[in-house]
């Protein structure tokens, strides 16, 4: 498959089978998270492998978005290890993080795994319900399983600003003039 079409094939899953994802699936999705690039190479990603029956359940605390999946992974940097930018301290663990959890649900999306990538978590609560040192951030939580069979794109998913408002040539000229045409609201999840 090549990368547009893969790209295209992505949606947010947010209705899954039961079924478990095989330990193969799963390394193949963790080994796309291993080959991301990440600042200085310095690798501060730090990933939980939710899929225990408890592990499961602590999720539907933290986040009304868990979606029953069978699987998730929350993507976390170690803050003591990811680099920061000499010029303004600009740390780069949010970046690498989401760099790798892009490369999982490409991988995923590409092995027939569907996904959802939340950020509406309680960071506080996951933090605690996970024993999570205090020195990692979590980022991204994936959940992640075999889409449902009637599992379908949010009308969000079909709504991509054209290329001429969110890419420029040369210099930013014009960019006043351009409307987020598609962003209805802020705080929209489906
Ligand atoms: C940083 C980030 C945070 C997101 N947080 C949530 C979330 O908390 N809950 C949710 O249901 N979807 C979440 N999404 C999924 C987006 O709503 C979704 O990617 C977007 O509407 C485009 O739809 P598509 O993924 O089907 O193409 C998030 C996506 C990103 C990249």
């Amino acid at each position: 498959m090549n990368f547009i079409t893969l790209a295209e094939k992505r949606f947010s899953v947010r209705k899954f089978k039961s079924t478990l994802v095989e330990k193969e699936k799963l390394d193949l999705i963790l080994k796309a998270g291993q080959l991301a690039p990440t600042a200085v190479n310095f690798q501060p990603q730090r990933i939980l492998v939710i899929q225990n029956e408890a592990g499961l359940k602590k999720l539907q605390e933290c986040t009304p978005y868990h979606f029953h999946a069978p699987l998730a992974l929350l993507v976390c940097y170690d803050k003591t290890t990811s680099a920061e930018r000499s010029f303004d301290h600009k740390n780069s663990g949010d970046i690498d993080a989401s760099i790798v959890a892009t490369q999982m649900i490409l991988e995923a999306t590409d092995i027939g795994i569907g996904s959802t990538w939340v950020m509406h978590f309680d960071p506080q609560k996951i933090k605690k319900s996970y024993a999570i040192p205090d020195q990692f951030e979590p980022v991204a939580l994936l959940v992640m399983g075999y889409p449902a069979d009637d599992a379908a794109p949010s009308k969000l998913h079909a709504q991509r600003n054209a290329i001429d408002q969110t890419v420029f040539y040369d210099d930013f000229s014009g960019w006043e003039g351009i409307k987020n045409d598609n962003i209805t609201s802020t705080n929209h999840h489906s």
